[in-house]
């Protein structure tokens, strides 16, 4: 512990009557500030594996009511998907070390390099970094897609931090993210066909989807055209694309995206 002998309020002039006291009072602080320094230790060491990709997921809180609320059309919202690409892009160009994004209705999933250093990949600064910043976008771009239509209330997202070791678990884990888009999205548009044009109430089409469940399962994987939104980053210019990631064209066409691991 160091004792600040120095009077802060006269500098050391001899005469000072208040430096005994001010002496004092900055040995007390001293003495306070190391006293309830041990709290320091309560923080836990949140560095991300080295060598791994990083990638921060987000997820809307609650967009169930929110998109009921604000009434997003079904089963897609074009402003809606469009207001999350631009936040996503918004995060990728403000943020370092971010190679590609990849997003559906109400998530989107950012790949950090796997060299990167940004806030010594500390997991909860890159994920909170990432979250406050979609979310602040969100509603910083609100009326560029939503025009008058007002926003209601503030949207939430949670963040979350998983590691890939390998350039074939990162392209398996947004084959994932994609598949799951794409049964989803089949599921929906059935669903309020049924409802929309068929005249089925939203009881009876669940009820009627339920026995056709194995036909969404088993569409799992197919390649085709995607609705779906994701936004790469080349330096700090950044590309939307709609397309498919599950295939290697993708991949064979954005070779530099992923550092060559033989995976
Ligand atoms: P939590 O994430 O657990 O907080 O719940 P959630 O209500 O956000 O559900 P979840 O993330 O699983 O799903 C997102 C929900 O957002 C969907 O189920 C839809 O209800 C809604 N949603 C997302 N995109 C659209 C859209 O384009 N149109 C419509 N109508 N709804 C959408
Ligand atoms: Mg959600």
């Amino acid at each position: 512990m160091q004792v600040i002998n120095v009077c802060r309020l006269c500098y050391g002039i001899k005469s000072c009557v208040v430096r005994p006291l001010a002496c004092l009072f900055i040995s007390t602080c001293t003495m306070a500030k190391s006293k309830f320094e041990y709290v320091r230790n309560f923080e836990v060491d949140d560095t991300c594996l080295r060598n791994c990709y990083i990638v921060v997921r987000l997820d809307g809180r609650n967009f169930h009511k929110f998109s009921e609320q604000h009434k997003f059309t079904k089963p897609n919202d074009n402003r809606a998907l469009g207001l999350m690409a631009r936040s996503a892009q918004s995060v990728m160009e403000d943020l370092e070390d971010i190679i590609i994004a990849y997003g559906q209705s109400d998530e989107f999933s950012f790949v950090f390099k796997r060299t990167t250093n940004w806030f010594k990949r500390r997991a909860s600064k890159l994920m909170t970094h990432v979250t406050s910043q979609f979310s602040s976008s969100y509603v910083f771009y609100w009326k560029e897609f939503f025009g008058e239509q007002p926003l209601l209330y503030p949207p939430g997202f949670d963040g979350r931090v998983v590691l890939y070791p390998s350039n074939r678990n990162l392209k398996d884990y947004l084959s994932w993210r994609q598949a799951d888009c794409h049964i989803n999205n089949l599921y929906n548009t059935v669903f309020w066909t049924l409802v929309q044009k068929g005249g089925l109430t939203t009881v009876q089409a669940e009820d009627r989807l339920k026995h056709d469940e194995s036909l969404f399962k088993q569409t799992k994987g197919v390649n085709g055209e995607r609705k779906d939104v994701h936004v790469t980053r080349s330096r700090r210019s950044v590309q939307a694309y709609h397309c498919d990631i599950i295939g290697e064209e993708f991949w064979q066409q954005h070779a530099n995206i992923l550092e060559d691991d033989g995976c």
